[in-house]
């Protein structure tokens, strides 16, 4: 049993918080009326569209949905039910939200709850981040108060230029020497013994007591997104070598080290606004860049960097910069980051510092304007770093030469978009002066293992398009229904088709003088017919779709894959099991010089002129029930039945030419 604590923050108390008053919360919480009091909405069909609260924005891209109790930002990507976005807008913890639902409700909270409510799932969790934030508290309250702190940690941050602001941002604090100083004070506050191992603050001896895991070390406290504390990096400020220089919180059921960048909570916005996000190695690097204006840094603190890393950059950015000490160790860690980043899709930079300087060491001794300069012109793309970086290493031989080439149309090849792979070999060429032709003939190579690596096939749909059809299409025509239900049927079918087609092909050019691609000209046309899918998964799909193109004029299909919300992330992982095969087969086209085969295209009027069809069927069919329907007299009625079929007349024509583009004659 997990008693409760004698001295409980308030946060401990709300989180006592039996589990039915719990689920009264969530069932009366309604994510209109919560979202309300912070975002104004306007009601867009069945969901309501606001300004996104959690990033800047001119246009609304920020949707609540009141059937599924559900907001989701298109733009910034956050998305949740009532209690998390009170979570999120007013940084609250898990209970401190649902405290100021109940309030908002009505519902009472009974003062003493039974202890049953302390074994709720989620309460182990919850008592976790109880214990960080308190041990947060007490190694700052260490550096700032403790005469220890003060004399020794203190100055050590002095000496190492941290300022006031920068050590309250990033709310560093002090692990005070002796054995079990913290564990002392925590279990003194009530706090169990398995919770302080839990969080990974503390150490059980074989002898069976506790000591601390941190002693005598300046304090880094690992935020959540929403700037909760997971864990700790502690340094040491002793120059004995054989103590580590840091030590950090082992794995937890919070603290997951390739799920975290040190730095995030505090990076988010501006990474979101530059949108652009510098990697660095460590704690400092983030901290010191950060006190010289320059935000939008995390680090992976030591760690490899991860998919789950960059993952969390890609909730604010698709463009990355990997900074490097200007030595030669973690070269290789850097080569492997740029591939792994260009993998998920990322728009890949890197940036060597001067020799012998690290991010740290760089902007302590240079001013804000300076370091910004640096940073923005001295960054190169991924090739033009490994060229600049292998090259030398190959000197005059030719072999070796070649060896870096392939190194760099390798990293190429990862590249999950053909227009950008095209535009890349072309860089690379120019840069090196070597062949397009040759550098295309190679990646022509490489291409294929690369999807092989993937486990992606692209041959089916290709015998589709051989076949004259779009990928997953069935004939349509001469069905025998008619009823409201089978022209309703055809709709959504066209409409998954349309949705599936874009994000297959969108990235293709359609219209290759005004530069117009596939995506750009089927959103055209849903603009142009006011059209917009019934279904609402496809619905947020071609809406998040076309976010992207407004903002980047790209879409990384990718992204997509490994999208944060769910629904969005599966609807997509439908479709797009064969993601790679319309670039190959595009570069593959490209590669071998035939521009005249328009398959995609030829198959795009396709898509559009049936989903155009079934629209079209579909309004006929509403039409003549309302004509059938009018009641028979004169006047008005007249009037009305004489509107109803000139338009019936104008959709029957309508029809008549979308079903000559398509060839086929509708009954
Ligand atoms: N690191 C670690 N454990 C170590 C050494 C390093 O976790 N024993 C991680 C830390 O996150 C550190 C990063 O790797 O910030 C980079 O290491 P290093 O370059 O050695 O440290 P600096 O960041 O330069 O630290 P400082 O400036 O304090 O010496
Ligand atoms: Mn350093």
């Amino acid at each position: 049993m997990t008693g409760a604590p004698p001295f409980l923050p308030l946060a401990v108390r709300s989180s006592m918080i039996p589990a039915d008053i719990i689920q009264e919360i969530k069932d009366r919480a309604e994510i209109e009326d919560v979202v309300g009091d912070f975002v104004g909405l306007k009601r867009r069909g069945s969901n309501l569209l606001g300004l996104c609260p959690f990033h800047t924005e001119k246009t609304p891209s920020f949707t609540v949905n009141p059937a599924r109790n559900f907001f989701k930002c298109f733009g910034c990507q956050r998305s949740g039910d009532p209690i998390s976005f009170v979570m999120e807008h007013e940084h609250y913890s898990y209970p401190e939200a649902l405290a100021y639902l109940a309030k908002k409700y009505g519902i009472k909270i009974p003062e003493d709850s039974p202890d049953q409510a302390a074994n709720e799932a989620g309460q182990h969790k919850e008592s976790l981040y109880i214990v960080l934030q308190f041990a947060e508290q007490f190694y700052r309250d260490q550096l700032n108060k403790s005469e220890e702190g003060i004399q020794i940690a203190k100055s050590y941050l002095k000496e190492r230029e941290i300022w006031a602001q920068g050590e309250e941002d990033f709310k560093l604090g002090y692990a005070p020497g002796g054995w079990d100083t913290f564990v002392k004070e925590a279990t003194g506050k009530g706090y169990k013994e398995n919770f302080l191992i839990d969080a990974g603050l503390a150490i059980k001896k074989e002898s069976g007591g506790l000591i601390d895991r941190f002693r005598e070390r300046v304090m880094f406290p690992i935020h959540s997104l929403s700037g909760r504390c997971l864990g700790f990096g502690g340094r040491t400020m002793k120059n004995d070598k054989k103590e580590a220089k840091y030590l950090n919180s082992p794995e937890t059921e919070l603290y997951h080290k390739s799920e975290i960048l040190y730095g995030i909570y505090q990076a988010r916005r501006a990474i979101k606004t530059q949108d652009m996000c510098y990697m660095t190695e460590g704690y400092m690097d983030v901290i010191m860049l950060h006190q010289k204006g320059l935000a939008h840094v995390v680090a992976a603190s030591g760690t490899s960097l991860t998919e789950g890393h960059l993952r969390l950059v890609r909730r604010y950015t698709d463009n990355i910069c990997f900074v490097f000490d200007g030595d030669k160790a973690g070269i290789k860690a850097a080569l492997r980051a740029i591939d792994l980043a260009l993998e998920e899709g990322f728009n890949v930079k890197a940036l060597a510092l001067p020799q012998g300087e690290d991010p740290d060491s760089f902007a302590r001794r240079r001013e804000p304007p300076e370091i910004q300069a640096y940073f923005e012109e001295q960054s190169t793309d991924f090739i033009q770093f490994k060229a600049q970086l292998l090259m030398p290493q190959a000197g005059d031989d030719p072999l070796k030469k070649w060896e870096v080439l392939q190194q760099i149309v390798q990293s190429i090849s990862l590249v999950n978009n053909g227009l950008k792979r095209i535009l890349f070999i072309q860089k690379t060429a120019k840069m090196l002066g070597i062949g397009e032709e040759v550098l295309m003939g190679e990646l022509n190579k490489q291409m294929p293992r690369v999807l092989e690596h993937k486990g992606k096939k692209w041959l089916d749909d290709e015998k589709e398009v051989a076949k004259g059809r779009p990928p997953g299409s069935d004939p349509v025509e001469g069905h025998p229904k008619s009823t409201a239900e089978f022209r309703q049927g055809l709709v959504a079918q066209h409409e998954t088709y349309l949705v599936r087609f874009i994000l297959k092909f969108g990235h293709l050019m359609y219209d290759d003088e005004k530069m117009e691609t596939v995506a750009e000209h089927v959103l055209a046309f849903l603009e142009e017919y006011d059209a917009y899918p019934d279904n609402e998964q496809l619905g947020m799909v071609l809406k998040e779709y076309q976010v992207h193109v407004e903002s980047w004029g790209v879409v990384d299909i990718d992204g997509f894959l490994r999208h944060p919300d769910e629904t969005l992330r599966k609807t997509a992982q439908g479709f797009l099991t064969d993601r790679f095969e319309a670039s190959v087969h595009w570069t593959k086209r490209i590669g071998m010089e035939i521009k005249e085969d328009n398959g995609y295209k030829r198959n795009m009027e396709r898509v559009i002129h049936r989903y155009k069809l079934a629209l079209v069927q579909r309004m006929i069919h509403h039409i003549l029930q309302t004509i059938q329907a009018l009641p028979e007299g004169e006047g008005p009625e007249a009037e009305a039945l004489e509107v109803e079929t000139k338009l019936y007349i104008k959709l029957l024509e309508n029809r008549r030419q979308i079903a000559a583009n398509l060839g086929i004659v509708v009954m």
